[in-house]
């Protein structure tokens, strides 16, 4: 190569021969390693790994499902500790002690942990006690744990004994705040405090140093064998069905059964963004109402010029919709006042103009056909997805991740929709089984109500023959500040692939595969080292939790001599130390 004629992207990509098979696949001028397996202990307390865990075990464990993550840096003062972003808002100071590099070699990391099968966690297709619904709830939800470069004998990147490290699963207890905070539609008549988070799939993380985990398939882990009962209209909008996805929690644990007197609303709790405190254990998570109940798949969240957050979110749903929520004032201006950013501003939805144009439709109880619907606002946030119905938001194929690019241009992944008969600008192909990545420029600012839009990518374009760069079902989006656009699927790959991590030049369009997983799972998840030297990603699902198809990560076989497949996250460094991606 002439490296005075370097692009953005220059690695030797994963062949299509190489991207198939039990193993991970990565670019010859890249290497990786595997940490934070499903069931691991996190220290100090937990105990080691065994299959099936028990439910005490699992709660002192990482969950499986990996899914979004955010790697917050840890810097270092007089043997004291603390978090860049924090250190960032509160003391200028600390925070150019690591833009002179520090933060890169040791951190925290939230993970999310969106779902495990029974036979995959418990060993068996249906629970057969308390004891089993508590094990599999403990997998799911997220894990906090401090991670250290070099801290062992060599130089991996292991988890370290920390005060930080914690578990948050389906029976932890949360707060709510904003708009629908305390409403009648989130209280219960037993009076139980609110507990938990499920299906967290994406993530955000804001300015001022929090995780934003997002709750997605939330429906799933309710149902009833209760023949009398029959959804009503928000519970049918949100897709509940008397046998959920069967995990047949609801068999022993009321909280999850849709037609318990007990428990009515119960599952109004599900379906928000909930804020996480890495660096503070004793904060309790909070469900912010303000951003909407839907099947959060993310929570982006982008500063505009005037210091506002502006927070976008996929809905992933066939046909549902795009999020947008604009904080009330500057963030510091609100944190200064004691008030959260997340509780006070306004939310809209997304609707494309076939013409190229676009508009975010407020949906509040400024708007007359919401007033004359719901009584108030708490009412139209649990029914987010009812409201943007009647405001005419425009139906979606799936939309997934959201990312900002280097060019100011919002990026959402449409992974598929099948279903899909009549083909429109934003969802031109009809059906479209491999999905399409699309983008839009904010034309009144980012707080603003108007954009204008076109396609990226089409994941189909990339199906020829004679293209290297094949992929389907873009899922993850992750774009750096050079102009790259991480790319991550989920789904069918054609000419044998597995599931992947690509990187996109936003400007040319091209497209180069870094690294494969294994077989039967997704590649999830994205996060960096302030330098961009480290890139955290997730194998989701390996094998689809069946041992035959693969055993990775290759880790100790349970006590039966059969090798589980586990959810892990991989870590990808430059065999030269550089930027990742280019
Ligand atoms: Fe959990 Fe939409 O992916
Ligand atoms: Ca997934
Ligand atoms: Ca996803
Ligand atoms: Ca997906």
């Amino acid at each position: 190569r002439n490296p005075r004629n370097r692009g953005l992207i220059n690695f030797t990509p994963v062949a299509i021969a190489d991207g198939s098979g039990p193993n991970p696949g990565i670019s010859p001028d890249y290497q990786y390693d595997i940490i934070l397996p499903w069931g691991d202990p996190l220290e100090p307390g937990g105990p080691a790994y065994s299959w099936p865990p028990t439910a005490a075990d699992q709660a002192l464990q990482l969950g499986i499902g990996h899914d979004g993550m955010w790697f917050f840096p840890m810097i270092h003062e007089h043997g004291r500790r603390f978090g860049w972003d924090e250190d960032r808002e509160n003391n200028p100071w600390r925070g150019r002690a690591l833009a002179f590099g520090q933060g890169n070699d040791h951190g925290v990391l939230c993970l999310n942990h969106e779902f495990g099968g029974n036979d995959h966690v418990l060993g068996k297709p249906v629970p057969e006690s308390l004891e089993d619904v508590r094990a599999s709830q403990h997998a799911h939800g997220v894990s906090v744990v401090e991670i250290r470069k070099g801290h062992g004998r060599d130089n991996r990147w292991q988890p370290v004994r920390s005060r930080l490290s914690r578990r948050i699963h389906v029976n932890t207890p949360v707060n709510f705040s904003g708009p629908a905070a305390g409403h009648p539609l989130l209280q219960t008549p037993n009076g139980n405090i609110p507990l938990g988070t499920v299906n967290n799939c994406a993530n955000g993380y804001t300015p001022w140093g929090t995780y934003l985990t997002c709750e997605e398939n939330f429906n799933g882990y309710f149902g009833t064998e209760d023949p009398a009962w029959t959804p009503n209209e928000s519970q049918q909008r949100y897709g509940f069905l008397n046998t959920g996805f069967g995990y047949g929690w609801h068999l022993f644990d009321k909280r999850f059964d849709l037609a318990d007197p007990d428990y009515r609303n119960e599952e109004n709790r599900f379906g928000w963004i909930v804020e996480i405190d890495p660096f503070d254990p004793t904060r309790t998570p909070v469900k912010r109402t303000a951003l909407g109940r839907t099947k959060h798949e993310g929570a982006t969240v982008h500063v505009d010029d005037y210091g506002r957050v502006v927070v976008y979110s996929g809905d992933d749903q066939t046909f549902d919709y795009i999020y947008k929520f604009v904080s009330a004032d500057n963030w510091r201006a609100m944190r200064a006042r004691g008030e959260s950013p997340l509780d006070h501003g306004t939310l809209y939805v997304a609707r494309f103009g076939d013409d190229g144009n676009g508009e975010w439709l407020e949906l509040s109880m400024n708007i007359p056909a919401l007033a004359a619907r719901f009584a108030d606002m708490g009412e139209l946030l649990v029914n987010t997805r009812i409201a943007a119905d009647i405001v005419g938001a425009t139906p979606m194929d799936r939309p997934e991740w959201v990312t900002v690019g280097a060019d100011d241009k919002v990026y959402c992944a449409l992974t598929n929709n099948s279903r899909r008969s009549v083909a429109d600008g934003p969802n031109p192909l009809a059906p479209n089984p491999d999905g399409h990545i699309i983008r839009w420029s904010e034309t009144s600012g980012f707080a603003g109500t108007t954009f204008v839009w076109d396609i990226f990518l089409i994941a189909e374009d990339t199906h020829a023959d004679d293209r290297e760069d094949t992929f389907s079902d873009p899922d993850g989006l992750w774009a750096d500040p050079d102009g790259r656009l991480f790319i991550e699927t989920d789904g069918g790959q054609k000419k044998g692939l597995n599931n992947q991590l690509l990187v996109a030049d936003i400007n040319s369009g091209e497209l180069r595969r870094l690294f494969t997983g294994v077989s039967g799972c997704e590649v999830t998840g994205i996060a960096v080292t302030p330098d961009r030297r480290t890139l955290f990603v997730n194998i989701q699902h390996p094998g689809d939790g069946d041992p035959n198809q693969t055993n990775f990560p290759l880790l100790n076989a349970a006590p039966d001599g059969v090798t589980i497949p586990r959810d892990a996250t991989v870590v990808i460094t430059r065999r030269d130390g550089g930027i990742i991606g280019a």
